[in-house]
């Protein structure tokens, strides 16, 4: 057989959760052609992993990296961490179709300022993203909120019948042309106003498209279970499966409350296809919300326009110096971004282990100071929650980061090491890695990582960036759910 890479004696985890096999994988012309002990094979090039582990490139199942993809095509924060696809488009927000007369509304300014949004159409943001040929594939979702942006005038309100059918025929010409599903993040006072008859007779655009709904919930904190019956609902009327998007009980009143979350998620999963993703720490973070400013609760804020020397401070120690009231003094920053420490250990721990999880960062590319997520989920779940703390099997956390998402996203021939699979790759050492980007210094790649080879092309080394890049759009396709 003749490969152009052949990496030998590999502890090959297939993606699947099946225990890691001692075996050589051959790929050539972006694919897979051969995984087996002791292959014959003329290779090009030739890798000596040495029993390093061998995993399927890690697919981020929740990100804000819409425009990042296209401005930093590079996606450093990313392919550090072995991550080889981004889903984008998460929480209401996606940077197309997009039509902008005035700065983005909270939250679509997560995605960045003003001139980073450059895509009236879905077909121009395809159409950058192939030009720009990140490092990383793209699987792309369509935000509510973004949809709400182009065809209503004020965002407080409802939509009527007529805005609602014009968003329902944008939605259902980017679903035509590869778009994976619709997101909402109906917490987010530019889309909360929304009833959920306006997401229903949004969603019917999902009726036989074998898309999906994911949900940054209505509410996270106190009636987080009337928020996911709402969820459910609309992914049920909808016929498609739904992803409950950074699955947490927020706020220091709502602590504990992970196993009653838990339990309406499996009662609902007996009769509907339904998934979560979740991040490894303790902290959340987006725009600086007034409602979610709680004393109690330490905030750091992340970027903030009005006074951008703010950013990697806490908001206490801002509030003394200018002698205000929290309140005030976030009041005084906006815009601006924040990681809120409002999220029990214990409830994220169980939720992360929970068979129907995903990995998803949630990284936010373009804050100043971002929360460590960003840099750090893929390393922090291997090393600190697999290898140290023990909440999961290397091959079960390497599922929930692979063929999981791949399934659930209609990602066909991703998510896997297996003949015919795409050559996304990530070449690791579990015992040494981690993540290295902390809270206080959030910008910093993961440690551990080898290789990490992109439709077959290595595209990153412990030595860092190769120069190549490789990644492209994937559209949805049809592929099997699982729960
Ligand atoms: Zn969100
Ligand atoms: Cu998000």
């Amino acid at each position: 057989m003749n490969c152009e890479t052949l990496i030998r004696n590999a502890n090959v985890l297939d993606g699947l959760g099946n225990a890691a096999e001692l075996a050589d994988v051959a790929f050539a012309g972006g694919s897979i052609l051969a995984i087996e002990p002791s292959l014959r094979a003329k290779a090009a090039k030739i890798v000596e992993a040495e029993g390093l582990s061998l995993a399927p490139g890690f697919i981020d199942a929740h990100t804000h990296d819409d425009t990042s993809v296209i401005d930093t095509p590079e996606m450093l924060p990313k392919i550090s961490q072995g991550v080889t696809t981004v889903i984008v488009g998460n929480c209401g927000i996606s940077a197309s179709p997009v039509r902008l007369e005035a700065d983005p509304p909270d939250p679509m300014n997560l995605l960045g300022s003003r001139e980073r949004f450059r895509y009236p159409s879905f077909s121009d943001y395809l159409k950058a993203l192939e030009s720009a040929r990140p490092s990383t594939n793209v699987a792309a979702l369509i935000g509510h909120t973004s949809l709400r942006n182009n065809h209503l005038d004020h965002l407080d309100r409802s939509a009527t019948d007529s805005e609602i059918a014009a968003m329902r025929a944008e939605l259902a010409s980017a679903l035509a042309a590869g778009a994976i599903g619709l997101s909402t993040g109906l917490a987010y006072a530019n889309a909360n106003a929304a009833t959920t008859e306006e997401v229903l007779a949004l969603a019917e655009a999902l009726i036989g498209a074998h898309a999906v709904y994911t949900t940054h919930m209505r509410t996270e904190t106190d009636a987080i279970l009337d928020a996911m019956v709402e969820a459910f609902r609309i992914g049920d009327y909808a016929q498609s499966p739904v992803i409950i998007s950074h699955l947490k009980c927020a706020g220091i009143a709502n602590w504990g409350r992970s196993p009653e979350v838990l339990h309406s998620l499996d009662l609902a999963r007996t009769t509907q296809q339904i998934g979560c993703d979740c991040y490894p720490y303790a902290a959340g973070s987006s725009t600086l919300d007034l409602k979610q400013v709680d004393e109690r609760v330490r905030i750091e804020i992340t970027w903030s326009t009005a006074c951008p020397e703010a950013a990697g401070r806490t908001l206490a120690q801002i509030a003394a110096d200018w002698k205000l009231s929290h309140l005030d003094a976030a009041r005084r920053l906006q815009p601006a971004g924040a990681i809120y420490h409002s999220i029990d250990e214990h409830d994220m721990r169980r939720i992360l282990a929970h068979p129907a999880t995903m990995i998803g960062s949630d990284g936010l590319p373009w804050d100043k100071h971002p929360h460590p997520r960003l840099w750090g989920t893929y390393s922090r779940v291997l090393g600190r929650y697999c290898r140290e703390e023990k909440l999961f099997s290397l091959p079960q956390a390497v599922r929930k980061m692979t063929s999981m998402p791949a399934q659930r996203f209609g990602l066909a021939h991703r998510g896997m090491i297996a003949e015919g699979y795409a050559a996304d790759l990530v070449l690791f050492d579990p015992a040494t890695i981690r993540d290295t980007a902390t809270f206080a210094d959030p910008i910093r790649p993961a440690a551990g990582i080898h290789s990490v080879w992109v439709n077959g092309t290595l595209s990153y080394t412990a030595q860092g960036l190769t120069g190549h890049r490789a990644g492209r759009f994937l559209p949805r396709e049809r592929t099997e759910w699982v729960q």
